[in-house]
């Protein structure tokens, strides 16, 4: 009877948690964030709790206990936006990033949050009980969080931005750990450290002075909610999509939890186009994949790299599916032009040999988790970071944009081609999805873990609260160095000073003799 009981109630409890009202808010307007999270979603409504997102990329079907908050402007489409003469390659790029993405950050809040559907579900009354918020480049959508007074899980598609640290962990250290820009490995020499250094205060400097206060501006001119403090610090958790063998390696506190792959680890793989899954199946050689991303428009490539990457294919037994927007000109025969490929499906075939790609980071872990050798040719952004850690974790070859030329390109794909570099991503692939538990469980066991105990506040690590100084212990070495100077100076003095004394009889004595 009394076991009874406990099992009902056990059930009841599981129950009354299980069902939860989840407010998710993806703002921005790059679409490959929200992509990488809405297997999450999916499986959270399949599960039986229900979803209201706020987001520019609504459901095209309706999904049942899934809402859409549509925020999205149709002048406003981020896919193809970007030409390849606005990236300059130089240093300078990577520098001025964060601040390109204040300016990002302007556009999606000042959209966003004057939308008409979101001010009016700002004005509704309902209950949640569980905030998902993307933590890129803004905390302006922090207002909703502050209206539901509920626990608030950080959702984040990448690497991790500059100023997450400071929200999270504040494990970054610039010795080992690169600015997300900047592109270093974990071995930096001496004046990469210096360069990494100084972004390091740099980026939480554009942070403090440009994305939160900006934020914080906009939420209260628009939509009149006061954030006070910043109140990114009021996030339970962080579920990053990152994992240590293809990202940065570094130490993580507890309410940071890393769900690298969680869109591609045991999802299914559907089946390609007919005239796409003929042009692969017939290749006696195997394929090759191209796609330079959704945000450049890949016909924007320069004559000159364009007829080096077809003279590079010309020379090559394999076929190429090249993603590619209207016409090509001198295309050779062995290449086949597309649109839109479904990319993963395409990189898992089996007859797929190796991805040249722009290391954005899904198609990075879309081809590790197919276990396929990757050209990485980062152009903006993280790229630089994500080729760097895929290229030394054995997963591909970077080629720096300013020397891909027609030879660097058909060595690099040789290299890529051969059985060492097959066996090697293979290796890394194995690494990527060998897990206790798959990043879409982890996921889930986190949501109801932050839920189960209000917030889960007892996660956080003082850090976060700290002041820089006393976390970098600067005042702690002002007051050693104070001590040591002092201690030095007076044992410096006495000693002269008992010198002086025990050297002047004799000194005495010897003027006078
Ligand atoms: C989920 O959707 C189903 C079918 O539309 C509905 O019967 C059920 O009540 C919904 N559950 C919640 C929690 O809203
Ligand atoms: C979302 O809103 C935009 C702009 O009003 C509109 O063009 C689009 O059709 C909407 N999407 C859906 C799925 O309702
Ligand atoms: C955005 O532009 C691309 C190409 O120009 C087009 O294929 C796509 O349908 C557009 N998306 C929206 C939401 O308008
Ligand atoms: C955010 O956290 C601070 C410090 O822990 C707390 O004082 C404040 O009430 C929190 N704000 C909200 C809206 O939960
Ligand atoms: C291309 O740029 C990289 C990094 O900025 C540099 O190391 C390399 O020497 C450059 N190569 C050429 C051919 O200019």
């Amino acid at each position: 009877m009394n076991l009874y009981v406990l099992f009902v109630s056990a059930l009841f409890a599981f129950n009354s948690i299980d069902c939860l009202n989840i407010l998710a808010v993806m703002p921005h307007m790059g679409k490959s964030h929200q992509l990488v999270f809405e297997p999450l979603f999916k499986k959270l409504v399949e599960n039986g709790h229900s979803l209201t997102l706020i987001t520019r990329y609504p459901q095209k079907k309706p999904v049942p206990n899934w809402t859409d908050i549509n925020i999205s402007n149709v002048e406003y489409n981020s896919t193809e936006i970007v030409t390849f003469d606005s990236l300059t390659g130089t240093r300078l790029d990577r520098y001025l990033c964060s601040k390109l993405l204040a300016s990002f950050a302007y556009i999606t809040c000042e959209e966003g949050l004057s939308h008409p559907n979101y001010l009016n579900f700002l004005k509704t009354d309902q209950h949640f009980d569980l905030v998902l918020i993307e933590t890129f480049n803004t905390n302006c959508f922090m207002g909703v969080a502050k209206k539901f007074k509920v626990p608030i899980i950080g959702i984040h598609s990448g690497e991790w931005m500059p100023w997450l640290h400071g929200m999270f962990s504040r494990t970054n250290n610039p010795s080992y750990v690169s600015d997300h820009f900047l592109g270093h490995s974990d071995s930096m020499s001496f004046l990469e450290r210096v360069e990494n250094t100084i972004f390091f205060f740099i980026n939480q400097f554009v942070y403090d002075m440009f994305l939160a206060r900006q934020g914080k501006q906009l939420s209260k001119d628009i939509t009149g909610v006061d954030l006070e403090e910043d109140m990114m610090k009021n996030i339970s958790l962080l579920l990053i999509n990152t994992h240590f063998t293809l990202n940065s390696k570094l130490p993580l506190s507890p309410n940071s939890i890393e769900i690298g792959g969680i869109h591609v680890i045991n999802q299914p793989i559907n089946p390609l186009p007919k005239d796409l899954k003929k042009f692969i199946e017939e290749a006696k050689h195997g394929v090759i994949y191209m796609s330079l991303g959704s945000t450049i428009r890949g016909d924007s490539l320069p004559e000159e790299k364009k007829r080096a990457f077809l003279n590079a294919f010309s020379r090559l037994k394999q076929r190429v599916v090249w993603k590619w927007e209207g016409e090509m000109t001198g295309k050779t025969p062995n290449v086949l032009i597309y649109r839109w490929t479904p990319q993963r499906d395409v990189l898992c075939h089996p007859n797929v040999k190796a991805y040249i790609g722009h290391s954005g980071i899904l198609g990075v872990m879309e081809a590790v988790d197919c276990s396929k050798p990757i050209l990485l040719l980062p152009l903006f952004g993280d790229q630089f970071t994500n080729a760097i850690n895929i290229q030394r974790n054995g997963g591909g070859i970077m080629l720096h944009w300013n020397s891909t030329n027609e030879d660097a390109i058909y060595d690099t794909l040789q290299k890529l081609l051969s059985p060492k570099f097959e066996k090697s991503a293979k290796d890394l692939s194995s690494r990527f999805k060998d897990r206790p538990l798959a990043p879409m469980e982890t996921a889930l066991y986190w949501i109801h873990y932050v839920s189960r105990h209000k917030g889960a506040p007892f996660m956080k690590t003082a850090a976060v609260d700290m002041p820089f100084y006393q976390h970098y212990l600067l005042d702690v070495i002002g007051f050693l160095l104070v001590i040591f100077l002092t201690s030095f100076y007076v044992i410096y003095k006495s000693t002269k000073c008992t010198l002086k004394l025990l050297c002047k009889r004799p000194h005495q004595k010897i003027k006078k003799s």
